[in-house]
C-alpha cells in the first residue's frame, strides 16, 4: 500500500506521522515544493521509527512526482493555510491554482489513485479536482466532515462533562465557519439522544463552537490546526487501505441526493478500497434540511469564483 502526501507542511506532515504510526501503510511519500523540506521531515519521522514501532517507509521528495507513481492513495495538503481573522474560501485565488497543478502531477503517475482532497476551501477544491480531471467521482474524496465531527464530539464531552469515547455525532455540509451542519438531533451519548441530557440552548453552543472549531484555533495558534486534521486524514486513509467500509462523512460530488446537484459537500459517505463505496442517505430534521441547503448555497458561491 503506497501512500502520497502532497505538501510536507503541518498539515501534510501530521497526516503522514499518522498514518505511520498506525502501521497499515508500506511507504508514505512525502512531497513539497521546497527544496529538501520533505526529505528533512520524513527523515526526522523514520527516527522515531523504532521509538514508535512502526514499520512504514517515509520518503521525502522535492517537487519529483515520477517517485509518486503507483500511489494508491494521494492526499492533497498543499497551499496556503488559514491566518487569524481569514475565512477558508478566502483562500481560493492561490489554491485552486496549486490544487489544479497537484491533483493532475498526481494522476498523470498515478491513474488510478484515490485522491483525497484536504486545501481549503475544501469543498470548492474537491469540485475544482472532479471538474479538471478525469478520475471517477468515487475516487475524489473531499476531508472536512472527519475533522469537524472530531470537533463537535470533543464540544459535546466538554459539554455533558463525559469521556469523548462515550459520544457519538457527525457533522454534514460544507466545511466552513457557516456551512456546518452538525447533526444536534442525531448525537448520542451511548446510544442515549444527547437531547436527554442537555438543553437546546447547551446544545445550540455545542453547534455554534463546532462550527468556528477551525477558526478558534487559527486564533489561538496563528495559522490553522494540523493535529486533528492529519488524524483525521489517516483515518480516512485507513479505512480505505484497510478496505474497512467505515462510515465518514465527506465532501462527494452529488447528484440528486439531499435533494443536492452539481456540487461537492459532506454527506455520509462509505469508505472502502474503491474510495466512496456509497452515499449514504438519512433523513434529517426540516431544520437540518434548511441548514444544508443554505450550506449548499454558500458552496456554490465559492465554486462561482473557480475558472472552470
Ligand atoms: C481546519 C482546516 C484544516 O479546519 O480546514 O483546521
Amino acid at each position: 500500500m503506497k501512500v502520497t502526501v502532497v505538501g510536507a507542511g503541518a498539515v501534510g506532515a501530521s497526516c503522514a506521522e499518522y498514518i505511520a504510526i498506525k502501521n497499515f501503510a508500506s511507504e508514505v511519500v512525502l512531497l513539497d515544493i521546497k527544496e529538501g523540506y520533505a526529505e528533512g521531515k520524513a527523515m526526522d519521522l523514520m527516527q522515531c521509527a523504532s521509538l514508535n514501532g512502526f514499520d512504514t517507509k517515509i520518503t521525502g521528495i522535492t517537487n519529483d512526482y515520477s517517485k509518486t507513481a503507483n500511489s494508491d492513495i494521494c492526499v492533497i495538503t498543499s497551499g496556503i493555510p488559514r491566518k487569524p481573522g481569514m475565512t477558508r474560501e478566502e483562500l481560493i485565488g492561490i489554491n485552486a491554482g496549486i490544487v489544479k497543478s497537484v491533483s493532475s502531477s498526481l494522476i498523470e503517475h498515478s491513474p488510478n489513485t484515490v485522491l483525497i482532497v484536504v486545501s481549503n476551501p475544501m469543498d470548492t477544491m474537491t469540485y475544482l479536482v472532479h471538474k479538471s480531471t478525469n478520475l471517477p467521482k468515487h475516487k475524489i474524496i473531499g476531508m472536512g466532515g472527519a475533522l469537524d465531527s472530531a470537533r463537535f464530539k470533543y464540544r459535546l464531552a466538554e459539554a455533558l462533562q463525559a469521556p469523548i469515547s462515550d459520544v457519538d455525532g457527525m457533522v454534514i455540509g460544507g466545511h466552513s465557519d457557516t456551512g456546518m451542519v452538525p447533526l444536534t438531533s442525531h448525537a448520542t451519548r451511548n446510544s442515549i439522544k444527547v437531547s436527554e441530557f442537555l438543553s437546546k440552548d447547551r446544545l445550540q453552543q455545542v453547534a455554534e463552537d463546532t462550527k468556528v472549531g477551525g477558526a478558534t484555533l487559527t486564533k489561538l495558534l496563528g495559522t490553522s490546526a494540523w493535529y486533528a486534521p492529519g488524524a483525521a486524514v489517516s483515518g480516512l486513509v485507513q479505512a480505505i487501505a484497510c478496505d474497512q467500509k467505515k462510515m465518514f462523512p465527506c465532501s462527494t460530488y452529488l447528484e440528486g441526493e439531499y435533494g443536492l446537484n452539481d456540487i461537492c459537500i459532506g454527506v455520509p459517505v462509505i469508505l472502502g478500497r474503491n474510495g466512496i463505496e456509497s452515499i449514504v442517505n438519512i433523513e434529517l430534521s426540516a431544520a437540518e434540511k434548511a441548514h444544508m441547503k443554505e450550506s449548499a448555497e454558500g458552496v456554490r458561491k465559492t465554486n462561482g469564483l473557480l475558472d472552470v
